[in-house]
């Protein structure tokens, strides 16, 4: 941790109204010049900040999303990098693990300018209000079975959310997560084959929630299918739990990732058993009802003329009967 993070740490923990330049100097052990450094560049960054004749006080403390927040509340062993706006955090995360970065390290932005989503399209992502991140992974498994851990993604983000935010979520196969029947997250798998073994070089998972609406709202596009676990940012250090408890989760199932009993909870999570559907595969349309998702993640589907079993794709509920 760097004087600036160890200051605005102190900060925001204190219980008093204001604390002296001289006191945090003499709890980090550093000098006071560096001390008026770091709480210069914090005001740089936005944190609310006033000096006062004897000290300092943090005026806002809406929220705590730090690489030691989240670290405090972690029980995994994983290198955090956090940013405050990059591309995508999928692009930084491929590029780390193409120069070799180790499984479990995770890259998280508080903001992307280009969040990319499932099937060419887009993440809107650039205003804080979301939680941005990317795990990445060195499986061992084979490419085929590349599935399961967007499935863990997807099992993790609910079990979460779930635990520290007291929301139930239901899960769109393959990995989309739904609150209140609105899409709250989505999660973006991508891997490097190595042909010869068949196996995984490495894989990333980026994972995408809405925590609070955008400051000017959803937009008019998306603002009946989308929702956000708040209505208002969460105060505190909710965004950095949320955080650690994705990936204790995620590293939960995927640490025993063979004997996979995620599935079972992915079972019953889904909200497409049952439901008649529409399946996008490609340029292909399969209608018919979801009549389980098996062992592998593959969704089957009863078309009324045959059973058809699906490992990729995009699943619609049909609405009264009609394509949604
Ligand atoms: C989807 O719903 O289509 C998937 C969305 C995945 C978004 C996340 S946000 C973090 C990571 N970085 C990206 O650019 N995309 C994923």
């Amino acid at each position: 941790m760097n004087t600036k993070e160890k200051v605005i740490e102190i900060l925001y923990n204190m219980d008093k109204e204001e604390i002296s330049g001289e006191e945090i100097a003499k709890r980090l052990n550093v000098t006071r010049n560096s001390i008026w450094k770091a709480i210069n560049s914090l005001k740089n960054e936005g944190y609310d900040i006033t000096s006062l004749p004897n000290g300092y006080r943090l005026n806002n403390k809406s929220e705590l999303y730090t690489k030691e927040s989240i670290n405090k509340h972690l029980k995994t062993d994983c290198d955090i990098i956090i940013y405050d706006k990059v591309d995508s955090t999928n692009n930084i995360a491929k590029m780390l693990a193409q120069q070799g970065k180790k499984e479990g390290t995770v890259v998280i932005a508080k903001s992307q300018a280009q969040g990319r989503g499932r099937m060419g399209r887009s993440f809107i992502s650039d205003s804080e209000n979301g939680l941005y991140m990317t795990i990445i992974l060195r499986p061992t498994v084979l490419a085929s079975e590349c599935v399961s851990i967007t499935v863990i993604g997807a099992v993790a983000v609910c079990e979460a959310i779930e635990k520290i935010c007291g929301k139930e979520c239901l899960i769109k196969w393959v990995n989309d997560i739904y609150i209140n029947e609105k899409k709250v997250s989505g999660i973006l798998t991508e891997a490097a084959i190595d042909f010869e073994s068949g196996r995984l070089q490495y894989a990333i998972i980026g994972i995408g929630i809405n925590v609070s609406p955008p400051k000017e709202g959803f937009s008019k596009e998306i603002e009946d299918i989308a929702t956000a676990i708040y209505e208002k940012s969460p105060q505190g250090e909710v965004k950095s739990m949320l955080c650690a408890e994705i990936i204790d989760r995620f590293f939960f199932h995927y640490n025993k990732i063979e004997k996979k009993e995620f599935i079972n909870k992915y079972r019953e999570k889904s909200m497409i058993i049952n439901e008649m559907v529409d399946v996008y595969v490609g340029e292909e349309i399969i209608s018919g009802k979801a009549i389980d998702i098996d062992r592998d993640a593959c969704l089957v589907v009863d078309t009324g003329k045959e059973i058809r079993k699906f490992n990729s794709g995009e699943a619609r509920v049909r609405k009264n009967g009609k394509k949604a």
